[in-house]
């Protein structure tokens, strides 16, 4: 089999490979004109270029988007910086900002539809720290666009970027799964052949991904009602949950406020979410796929037993589900073997003291969560009541505990 032909059995969905007329007549690079038909670069659009090296690609995408869109052109060369700069110029794309980017953040002044990184990804020296500033650049349904070269004499080729100016041969595979775990979501796969089969990189690829857009869509109307009466963003300043923080939540249903911990904690952390019922287990693997979340693991439970991981986890959370747990001291106490130390445990549920409480059992009053989470070893450290039917308990293990 071709090499070429084994990659395309191994990527799904791949787009094409595809050899678009040279155009080198028009001093046109043959790949940028397949990139930016790929794309679908279209007028109007907001693209930046993010280590436009030349700026030959942002000016092409100048010329595409019209003077209804705009193109930036970064750049962390101050010398590219002003040969971009002329170019422009010369060119007249008054449609075009050139821009000195930092190390670790490309400076867009906007948002933008496409955000392209053409053999740059390999040569950054912070990638999670930069890739992490690039999520915000990108508008809710934009997507990055990475491309580098493929080594097919020798397709397991670790990546080479010894000088800036190197192509950066690199296995796509093994990049798909870096920018993965960074916080986006791939889309699809494309190759491209150079005209010229004697250069030195025959084959580049193109990587599309978008944001992880779990937030916004797909939303039914009893989960916007929850989330409206539960503020997640406030509770989870509240508790102090944070990017990085590696989180269990016991309970999880189907999810719903589970995107919510693993947004928060984002690409560096990890929510292991939990329950014992098979449907909302479904339901929440569904959850995760659908919103092509990296960053939550979910984890069967037991009755008695979270099953999360052992010394692993920063916080632990229960929303709505401690007034279900049938054996509630025996659970807190069994989660102690999963927390590090100074780990919190979350109650956040019916406040059966606040008037419009609908149904909460009086095990969520909070004599009776204080007496439960004492005999199984815990303090109640923190109880917020901003919430109008629930409350918000904060327990800690008990010292001595470990
Ligand atoms: C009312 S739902 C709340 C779901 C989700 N936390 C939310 O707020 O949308 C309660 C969940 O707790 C789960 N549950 C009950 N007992 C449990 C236990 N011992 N361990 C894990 N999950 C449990 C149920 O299966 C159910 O999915």
């Amino acid at each position: 089999m071709r090499m070429s032909m084994v990659w395309k059995a191994m990527w799904l969905p791949v787009i094409a490979i595809l050899t678009w007329p040279v155009s080198a007549a028009q001093g046109v690079s043959p790949f940028h004109d397949f990139l930016l038909r790929l794309l679908d670069i279209r007028s109007g659009m907001t693209v930046a270029d993010v280590g436009a090296g030349r700026g030959d690609l942002a000016l092409l995408a100048a010329k595409k988007v019209g003077f209804e869109g705009h193109v930036y052109a970064n750049e962390i060369s101050r010398d590219k910086v002003g040969r971009i700069e002329r170019q422009k110029r010369e060119r007249g794309a008054t449609n075009l900002t050139v821009i000195l980017g930092e190390e670790v953040d490309p400076r867009l002044p906007a948002k933008v539809d496409y955000l392209l990184m053409v053999q740059v990804f390999h040569h950054l020296s912070k990638p999670e720290r930069f890739m992490k500033n690039t999520l915000q650049y990108l508008k809710p349904d934009g997507r990055l666009v990475i491309t580098a070269v493929l080594d097919k004499r020798n397709p397991q080729a670790k990546p080479r970027t010894s000088t800036q100016n190197d192509p950066c041969v690199s296995d796509p595979e093994e990049t798909k799964r870096a920018i993965e775990k960074m916080g986006f979501a791939f889309e699809q796969v494309a190759f491209h052949d150079n005209p010229n089969t004697k250069a030195n990189w025959p084959t580049s690829y193109v990587l599309i991904f978008r944001t992880q857009s779990w937030i916004d869509d797909g939303w039914a109307d009893w989960e916007k009602q929850l989330t409206a009466r539960q503020q997640p963003e406030r509770v989870m300043d509240t508790i102090g949950l944070k990017p990085g923080m590696i989180v269990g939540e016991i309970g999880a249903g189907d999810g719903r406020f589970t995107v919510h911990l693993a947004k928060r904690v984002g690409p560096g952390g990890r929510v292991f979410a939990n329950d014992i019922d098979d449907r909302a287990l479904a339901d929440l693997r569904d959850r995760v796929n659908r919103y092509k979340v990296s960053n939550i693991e979910v984890v069967p439970g037991r009755v008695d037993d979270p099953c999360l991981p052992r010394n692993a986890l920063d916080m632990a959370i229960m929303v709505r589900t401690y007034h279900e747990l049938a054996q509630p001291r025996v659970l807190l106490d069994k989660l102690k073997a999963s927390l590090q130390p100074n780990a919190t445990v979350v109650i956040v549920d019916l406040d059966t003291a606040k008037e419009r409480h609908d149904g909460a059992r009086s095990s969520t009053d909070e004599a009776s969560i204080r007496s439960v989470a004492r005999s199984a070893g815990y303090d109640v450290v923190a109880v917020h009541t901003f919430l109008a039917e629930d409350t918000i308990f904060v327990l800690r293990a008990a010292p001595g505990v470990w």
